[in-house]
């Protein structure tokens, strides 16, 4: 079992449990007014100096969530001395006591997810679904490559040979890896980067997405708490432009785990390339024009309550998130009026509210593009449906949009947000269509909606991305299970959560010994 004997997914909250909900909204209600703080941890102090910047809540325009001390490049250059001394001492601690410290901390992530959770919608406007399944996501990293680091990097492997000598090969960490997440899933990206490079020896640099510094800081003091030495994990919040270069600059720096924008992974892939020495290792998770294809067998209301979550949970900004949505010309007319019945329902607004199926996008920039999109879209294309205005005017929402447009090519980005777009074929255009997804050049997510077994597999074999959903929605993969990544413009490959993912930050060494 390559997963280990202990493998179990977190449990969650099931908020469709009265008994579940109500003692978990009284937990959340005791961090309503909790401000928090964030600060560079460089060996294992916090260093609040200089004016901290503070945390607006994207849901409730003028109030303040905490405050962020900024790290300087002074703060950089210190945090990489740490971790380069903390390395030595971290790769030679035993493969099972550092999953140990893995374990720990998913038990206390466990323990503080009241806190953890109200962090993550005031910080991120994230809904309370979306914070429980955030800190489930993020205990299941633990577990799993806790798991992974006994097998993979636990014992040796002893190879026979026919020379009569002894031969062995075995794992461990590379150096100083550079983590670099992103504000959309600020817990458990965050958590999956750090614990599967420290996981397989590495010290950590870790730099989170500069909305949500909160949530990164509390993990971090979580880690400590569960024992990884302080000299192991150094947390930078800032700006990632500053810290990144003295960092991605450094020789000591050996590798980079970056989750973000095919923009920024390219900035860092050039700063890494022009430095003298070792060739770093880039992880790179990037961005996705995710489709799904719908033909003539599929069942309308199934196909829609997959669309509405795939495009619209997590108010889209999911790199999973469905952006283009085919529909056979035959049925086209029949899915579009179910989608506009299911948009008519749903409600944006308070992420702290449970009947919220769609809270705020992340900031006044996020919004900016995504109206600026929403307004050429309007002046070429038809309207098919458009959510009920937001429950509350004062936060960066958007009410979910669809629009019909001709080809993915109109598109000339990924949109991140709650946009869909939907484009009719013809039964005889598969073909046109599995080309025009494969040309855009991303690979991240599929959705496949069919009840034809043979198109499905025609479709799956052809379009060329990480992860394939049939006749289901198509986010949320779980850890251990749908192992996540893409390929193209959507990343340098590793899946996240998957059996391969913690060799990518080890490597690999064999002993020979004449006997
Ligand atoms: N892993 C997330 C999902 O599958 C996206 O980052 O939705």
């Amino acid at each position: 079992n390559i997963y280990g004997p202990s493998r179990k997914n977190s449990k969650g909250i099931n908020l469709a449990v009265l008994g579940e909900l109500v003692p978990f909204q009284a937990q959340l209600d005791q961090f309503a007014r909790t401000v928090w703080t964030a600060a560079p941890l460089i060996n294992g102090k916090s260093r609040r100096e200089g004016t901290p910047q503070s945390v607006a809540v994207p849901h409730r325009l003028g109030e303040q969530v905490g405050h962020v001390y900024w790290a300087t490049p002074d703060q950089a250059a210190e945090a990489l001395d740490v971790a380069a001394g903390g390395f030595k001492r971290w790769n030679e601690t035993a493969a099972e006591l550092r999953a140990q410290c893995l374990e720990r901390f998913a038990d206390l992530l466990e323990q503080h997810t009241p806190e953890l959770i109200a962090i993550c919608c005031r910080e991120a406007g994230k809904t309370l679904q979306d914070g429980i399944d955030e800190i489930r996501e993020a205990v299941d990293f633990c577990r799993f490559y806790a798991n992974q680091a006994r097998e993979k990097f636990g014992d040796v492997t002893v190879l026979p040979g026919p020379t009569g000598e002894s031969n062995e090969l075995y794992l461990e960490g590379r150096g100083v890896f550079f983590c670099i997440s992103p504000w959309n899933f600020p817990l458990a990206i965050f958590t999956g980067q750090i614990m599967a490079a420290l996981a397989a020896g590495n010290s950590v640099i870790a730099k989170p997405a500069e909305q949500t510094s909160l949530v990164a800081s509390r993990a971090v003091e979580l880690m400590l708490e569960a024992g990884f030495p302080a000299s192991a994990i150094q947390l930078l919040p800032g700006d990632g432009a500053t810290l990144g270069k003295v960092i991605t600059g450094d020789e000591r720096c050996v590798g980079v785990a970056f989750t973000g924008s095919s923009a920024t992974a390219r900035i860092i892939n050039r700063q890494l390339a022009a430095r003298e020495g070792i060739i770093p290792q880039l992880i790179a998770e990037t961005g996705g024009q995710n489709a799904m294809i719908v033909d003539s067998t599929a069942l309308p209301e199934q196909v829609i309550r997959d669309v509405v979550q795939s495009a619209f949970a997590s108010a889209g900004q999911r790199c999973s998130a469905l952006r283009v949505l085919y529909l056979q010309r035959d049925v086209a007319d029949r899915m579009e009026e179910v989608l506009a019945g299911a948009m008519a329902e749903l409600q944006v607004g308070d992420p702290a509210r449970h009947s919220t199926d769609v809270g705020p996008v992340i900031d006044s920039d996020a919004l900016g593009l995504l109206e600026a999109h929403a307004r050429d879209l309007r002046s070429g294309f038809r309207l098919i449906a458009k959510a009920p205005a937001p429950s509350e005017a004062k936060g960066y929402f958007m009410a979910p949009v669809a629009y019909e447009i001709s080809s993915m090519r109109d598109l000339k980005q990924e949109n991140f947000g709650p946009v869909l777009h939907v484009v009719r074929y013809d039964s005889d255009q598969l073909d046109a269509v599995i080309n025009e997804i494969n040309a855009a050049g991303f690979g991240l997510t599929l959705g496949i909606h069919s009840r034809s077994e043979s198109t499905a597999a025609y479709i799956e074999r052809r379009v060329k991305v990480g992860n394939t959903y049939v006749n289901r929605n198509q986010i949320g993969a779980v850890v251990g299970v749908q192992p996540f990544g893409g390929r193209g413009l959507s990343g340098t490959g590793p899946k996240a959560g998957g059996p391969h993912y913690i060799l990518r930050f080890g490597t690999e060494r064999t002993r020979t010994i004449n006997t």
